[in-house]
């Protein structure tokens, strides 16, 4: 077993540690993936060390010359880990001191693991809410295009998965393009959050020597300086609204991928997932599964379960830096990785799924015309409440005869109202219908269009996740 006295924060230690412990607290494995904001945040640091008079121009740029070749090393695929690289900001700085020797032992001058780690999670991780934002407006802006061009589809709408009332196939679109919106907004509020710079917090009660903070928070181009020293180490917030971020994100297109799941067997029959989204079995020749769509709704639970186990990690934790908080890092890199794949599945599929508009009309039936019966009494002066009990006693009348209620003739409701008239046969039409719905957000074409715009007019005010 090596020495402990040769680690980076060995000095107090003559024992050694179990290789089991050793493999057990290492995190270099999955904490590699913030090389880069790990050497971009001690350049930063470095420069404000020299400008406190901490370490000379000239060891600030041997430290700032000996990290842009990690940097190569690292871009290149040659960096070589050895056994004793704990984590990310140990390795590179034990590299550091292999390339320019002494000089690198300043580099860490009031700094502390506990900020260093938090600084890099930062900067990690605004760059990838950028890069999640781009694809998940991408999938909106699909959405969008495809409700634009097929706004004449009806089909039927449905509550509790029973036939409803006929909706405009691009409403069903919009419905969930909406909640995606939201979804991106929250991710460009989140990003701001993240983008609070605690480094020069120390292990947990600042800087004692003369650092200046807004000089890095610039340096690093942080919108903000974090409040204090003993909160910056140690909250996750804004991990924790990652996770819960992506569990909602994936939560609404695990309900768009299993109403498309449906809507594509064969007793639906409205849609058919494109080939390049879709596998064979291996036993039935005929079949083809939703594979992508099943996917998107099982990433779904695994982005939540990601979410609840840091949040239990949280939970009771005492003040300040703790060792469980090393946890954060898997959670926040699978699920940027789930999240990441997901919406550009999702946007792959909505992008070739093909409709089949004849299976959609053929699926709507007069008696999802009941509640117009209703509204036609309406604008004949009844109460609504009325109007509901003569339609639906023109359901149960259609019911004993054994026809479709569309079939009645005009004696027959007229025996029930007298408010019916022969200008009820505009009501057996299921584009009559739908055009009724013209307030805003209603599925009446002029509404639906007035949605397709203002969508167009979010994306174009909302290109990048910084706004
Ligand atoms: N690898 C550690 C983590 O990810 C870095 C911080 C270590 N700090 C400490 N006091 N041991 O949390």
């Amino acid at each position: 077993m090596a020495s402990e006295g040769d680690k980076l924060w060995g000095g107090r230690f003559v024992g050694s540690v179990d290789p089991i412990m050793e493999m057990f607290n290492s995190s270099v494995s999955y904490d590699k993936r913030m090389w880069s904001a790990d050497i971009q945040g001690s350049q930063a640091y470095v420069k404000a060390l020299e400008k406190a008079g901490l370490v000379s121009k000239s060891e600030m740029e041997q430290i700032v010359a000996g990290l842009d070749k990690i940097h190569e090393e690292w871009s290149k695929g040659i960096f070589v880990l050895t056994k004793a690289d704990e984590d990310i900001h140990t390795a590179n700085e034990r590299r550091l001191k292999e390339l320019i020797g002494e000089a690198a032992g300043k580099l860490h001058t009031g700094r502390s693991r506990n900020d260093q780690v938090v600084t890099d999670m930062r900067l990690w991780l605004r760059d990838s809410c950028s890069v999640l934002y781009t694809h998940l407006t991408r999938l909106i802006r699909t959405m969008v295009d495809r409700a634009a061009i097929e706004v004449d589809i009806l089909f039927p709408g449905y509550t509790h998965m029973q036939r409803a009332q006929p909706i405009r196939w691009s409403h069903w679109i919009l419905s969930h393009a909406v909640a995606l919106c939201r979804d991106a907004e929250r991710l460009g509020q989140i990003r701001k959050r993240v983008n609070v710079l605690p480094l020069g917090s120390g292990a947990i009660a600042g800087n004692p020597l003369g650092l200046d903070r807004e000089f890095l928070c610039k340096e690093l181009n942080f919108d903000s300086l974090s409040l204090n020293s003993m909160d910056a180490t140690s909250e996750r917030d804004f991990i924790a609204e990652f996770l819960f971020w992506a569990t909602l994100c994936t939560t609404h297109l695990s309900k768009v991928s299993e109403d498309l799941i449906i809507y594509s067997t064969k007793e639906f029959g409205f849609v058919n997932l494109s080939d390049a989204y879709s596998t064979g079995s291996s036993l039935m020749p005929q079949k083809k599964n939703p594979d992508s769509l099943e996917l998107i709704r099982s990433k779904t639970g695994r982005v939540f379960g990601q979410c609840s186990g840091f949040l239990m990690v949280l939970k009771g934790l005492p003040s300040t830096y703790n060792k469980d908080l090393q946890e954060d890092k898997e959670a926040m890199f699978d699920v940027y990785d789930t999240v990441c794949a997901v919406l550009q599945v999702a946007s792959g599929v909505i992008a070739t799924l093909q409709i089949n508009k004849e299976a959609m009309e053929k699926a709507l039936s007069p008696d999802m015309l009941a509640t117009d019966i209703a509204y036609y009494l309406v604008r004949k002066g009844m109460p609504f409440r009325q109007a509901h009990g003569i339609s639906g006693k023109a359901v149960q009348l259609a019911e004993t005869k054994g026809m479709s209620v569309n079939k009645l003739s005009l004696e027959d409701l007229k025996s029930i109202s007298p408010l019916f008239s022969s200008d009820v046969s505009t009501v057996w039409n299921y584009t009559n219908s739908v055009e009724q719905y013209t307030a805003a957000g209603g599925t009446a074409k002029s509404s639906v269009v007035m949605q397709v715009e203002q969508l167009r007019s979010w994306m174009k005010n909302h290109k990048d996740c910084g706004v």
